[in-house]
């Protein structure tokens, strides 16, 4: 499968009054073409700002990227100027929001402003760009789309609204979609209907897509890969099925215990006990050792290295990592 994007070892701070927020510390991953990459993990552990980062969205005062890097056809989006970044975004690389709302602008019709997304960023006659828009809201499964594209977005219910947002973000025909927690807002029933629109979408059109969320119900129904993310780290890349069925991090296995699933009908569900850590001075070993149930001496003084599983498979946690004895014993062991 062809590599789409690249995050290797970003880093993003904030400058706050209250000090540096350390939000994202050495993030790597790839994203291949038409997958579902999930990335999942607790509210605060560097999941937007992830996107952010990638949509060059991040808030131009306060946040940095200190280091690493965003390969995308060739270019790293760390270091692209705000105009060349301005054509990337949505036409290359488009996101879609928990909040349709905020999306879309009250004051014009659904028709206008798809036709004003496509105009943007191509040159098209009013025809071509009445057909297009008309077969994307057909995409996007907006029933009688003819009529309703003379209409505003308030004449639309909340599930309805989420397909036009997401009608927008396809139309110039992205090679990335980036979907942040884009079903919190919706209640269960109409989220299962979007989550069934975008795996339509990517059987169509073969987009790739970073799904975003806090929800592991979310992950198990559309994603091909998952990383889960904690205090800004990835803590395990796998497989959807490494992930629900092998998963190795005590975090992940924490989350997995924490929510209901249908196959293991009736288990007991245990939350994880404690807080993530202060990403102000985060812990210089293992973020996750203040609340993990198999926390060993080295875990508090060294951050673990990543073990690679499998093709598909790594993990970074002392558990998986054959220095570990070496490590306690010398309490000095290097990633
Ligand atoms: N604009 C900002 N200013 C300061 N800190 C921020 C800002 N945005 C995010 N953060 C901090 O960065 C960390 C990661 O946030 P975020 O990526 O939004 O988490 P998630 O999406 O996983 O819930 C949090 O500690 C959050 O408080
Ligand atoms: S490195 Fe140590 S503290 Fe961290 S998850 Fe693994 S066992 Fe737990
Ligand atoms: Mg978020």
């Amino acid at each position: 499968m062809e590599k789409v994007l690249s995050v290797k070892n970003l880093h993003v701070s904030f400058t706050t009054y209250g000090g540096t927020v350390q939000a994202v510390r050495g993030v790597s991953f790839d994203l291949y073409q038409g997958e579902t990459f999930a990335i999942v993990g607790e509210s605060g552990c560097g999941k937007s700002v992830t996107s952010q980062s990638i949509m060059g969205l991040l808030p131009p005062y306060s946040a940095k990227v200190t280091d690493g890097s965003i390969l995308f056809k060739n270019k790293d989006l760390c270091r692209l100027s705000d105009k060349a970044m301005r054509s990337i975004r949505g036409a290359d690389i488009s996101m879609i929001f928990q909040d349709p709302m905020t999306a879309l602008n009250p004051t014009l019709t659904v028709g206008d402003q798809l036709g004003e997304a496509l105009l943007r960023h191509k040159k098209m006659s009013k025809k071509a760009v009445r057909e297009e828009v008309l077969s994307m809201l057909s995409l996007v499964g907006i029933p009688d789309p003819k009529e309703r594209l003379k209409q505003y977005p308030h004449q639309f219910s909340g599930g309805m609204r989420q397909r036009i947002v997401i009608a927008m973000a396809l139309i110039c025909e992205p090679d990335i979609l980036i979907a942040d927690e884009p079903t919190t807002a919706l209640d269960v029933t109409i989220q299962a209907q979007i989550l069934e629109l975008f795996k339509e979408i990517q059987r169509k059109t073969n987009v790739s897509v970073i799904l975003i969320t806090h929800d592991l119900g979310v992950v198990a129904q559309v994603a091909d890969r998952v990383a889960v993310m904690y205090a800004g780290k990835i803590a395990e890349i796998g497989t959807r099925k490494d992930i629900f069925y092998q998963a190795q991090h005590p975090y992940t296995k924490g989350l997995l215990n924490s929510v209901p699933r249908l196959d293991l009908d009736g288990a007991e569900l245990i939350p994880i006990d404690g807080t993530p850590p202060d990403l102000f001075s985060p812990p210089p070993g293992c973020p996750f050792a203040a609340r993990c149930p198999n926390r060993m001496i080295v875990c508090d003084r060294v951050y673990p290295g990543q073990t690679i599983r499998s093709d598909t498979h790594t993990v970074n946690c002392w558990l998986q990592d054959q220095r570990a004895e070496h490590a306690v014993l010398s309490g000095d062991a290097k990633d």
